[in-house]
């Protein structure tokens, strides 16, 4: 019994010795470490490193109203780094909660880590709810895993598939544009139509004639990113996680079960028809790939359910925010400088007439492009 007991108190008091030292020994002695490098940053705070100023300094900073409008956007969207740039240097020092973070703005130490051609710098891993809507998809595997799926995804961005897409495409923004009609003289939220436009356009890459049902997927999808902003600065405790949830813990683990059901659903339903003789079944869209390279011959090739559902959700959720905020802010440069509006219009007049969009004539719009990449490069 005494032996038991000595047992715990010496679990327990390793518990707290080793909590002490995350919490406060590392940090103290990574700070140091940095500073004798020239490194500064603003001072964490115990257990919440500077989440709280960041979420306190980005909530002030959109709640002003952006009366100027220019393309320096970036105090707006990131305040506190340019607060802490000033401050500390171009590259600094912060805490996501006992994690340390090395911010660098400095053009030639950004491009030495995206060229990456050491291979010393590793994609984070996700944890918690980023963990449930990336799984080990794409955006955050590495080495052989990321080269097969990569493959894989590669065919879907292939020039013909895209051109198949066009159609659709065109009709899912027609759709949007008789909406607009019923709005003449009003304001409209353009941000939230594009938004649904994008959506539609994603889900008929990735589930082609099970749209609808991708449609579902993508609706859980977007609880499970809303809970996880929510949660961004929310400092995780390491192993209560496991023993106690939070009520929005909780709900994203169902979700995650929900969605890799409705994809395990739809993959069921391709497969079927495969069985019942049809043999285009598993569809020509990349999640037809995907089940296709699930029941490859060749073992090294074949790929997991996890390997799909992972993919599908990196999908949506790399190919959503993205499109529907260049789009956004496309539109809205556009609306700021009716001129550029003009040149837009008459070239896509000039090149389609009256019909939709075509894939042929895609190409040749080279002023739409540019203005494209004009917003694009803003936003980066
Ligand atoms: C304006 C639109 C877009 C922008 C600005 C954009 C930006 C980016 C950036 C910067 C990365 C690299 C991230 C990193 O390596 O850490 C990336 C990766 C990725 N994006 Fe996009 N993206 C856009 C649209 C899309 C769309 C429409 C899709 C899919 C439907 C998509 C799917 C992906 C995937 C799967 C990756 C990971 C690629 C890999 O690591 O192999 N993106 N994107
Ligand atoms: C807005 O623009 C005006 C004139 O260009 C400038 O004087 C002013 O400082 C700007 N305000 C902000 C908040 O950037
Ligand atoms: C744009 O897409 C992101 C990602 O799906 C979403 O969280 C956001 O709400 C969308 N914006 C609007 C205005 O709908």
């Amino acid at each position: 019994m005494a032996f038991f007991v000595d047992l715990v108190v010496l679990f327990i008091l390793s518990g707290v010795a080793k909590a002490l030292y995350e919490l406060w020994l590392r940090p103290l002695r990574v700070r140091r470490m940095m500073a004798q490098q020239g490194i500064r940053g603003p001072p964490p705070h115990f257990f919440y490193g500077n989440n709280r100023e960041v979420a306190w300094m980005k909530k002030e900073a959109r709640e002003k109203p952006m009366n100027n409008l220019s393309h320096a956007i970036f105090p707006t969207v990131m305040p506190h780094i340019t607060a802490w740039t000033a401050m500390y240097g171009k590259n600094y020092l912060n805490w996501h909660g006992v994690e340390a973070q090395l911010v660098i703005s400095d053009p030639e130490l950004i491009k030495e880590v995206l060229l990456n051609k050491e291979k010393v710098f590793h994609k984070a891993p996700a944890t918690g709810f980023m963990k449930k809507i990336l799984g080990d998809g794409l955006v955050t595997s590495e080495g052989d895993k990321w080269v097969s799926m990569r493959k894989l995804a590669n065919h879907a961005f292939h020039n013909e598939c895209l051109k198949n897409m066009v159609p659709d495409m065109a009709s899912s923004a027609r759709m949007m544009l008789e909406r607009w009609k019923d709005y003449e003289g009003r304001e409209i939220e353009v941000f939230k139509d594009l938004t649904i436009l994008t959506s539609e356009a994603i889900s008929r890459t990735a589930f082609g004639s099970s749209y609808m049902e991708g449609r579902i997927i993508f609706e859980m999808l977007t609880k499970l990113s809303m809970l996880a902003a929510k949660n961004a600065f929310r400092v995780q405790i390491p192993l209560i996680g496991i023993i106690w949830k939070t009520a929005d813990q909780a709900e994203a683990d169902r979700l995650e079960e929900g969605i890799r059901h409705a994809v395990m659903q739809v993959i069921m339903k391709r497969e079927e028809k495969v069985k019942a003789g049809d043999i285009d079944g598993l569809g020509n869209d990349f999640l037809g790939m995907l089940v296709e390279a699930l029941h490859d011959t060749d073992k090294s090739k074949r790929i997991t359910i996890d390997n799909i559902v992972d993919e599908c959700k990196t999908f949506y959720i790399a190919g959503q925010e993205t499109t529907n905020t260049t789009l956004a802010w496309t539109m809205f440069l556009l609306a700021v400088h009716p001129d550029w509006q003009e040149k837009a219009r008459k070239e896509v007049f000039d090149i389609f007439g009256n019909e939709d969009p075509n894939a042929d004539g895609i190409p040749r719009l080279r002023t739409v492009r540019n203005q494209f990449h004009y917003s694009f490069d803003a936003q980066i």
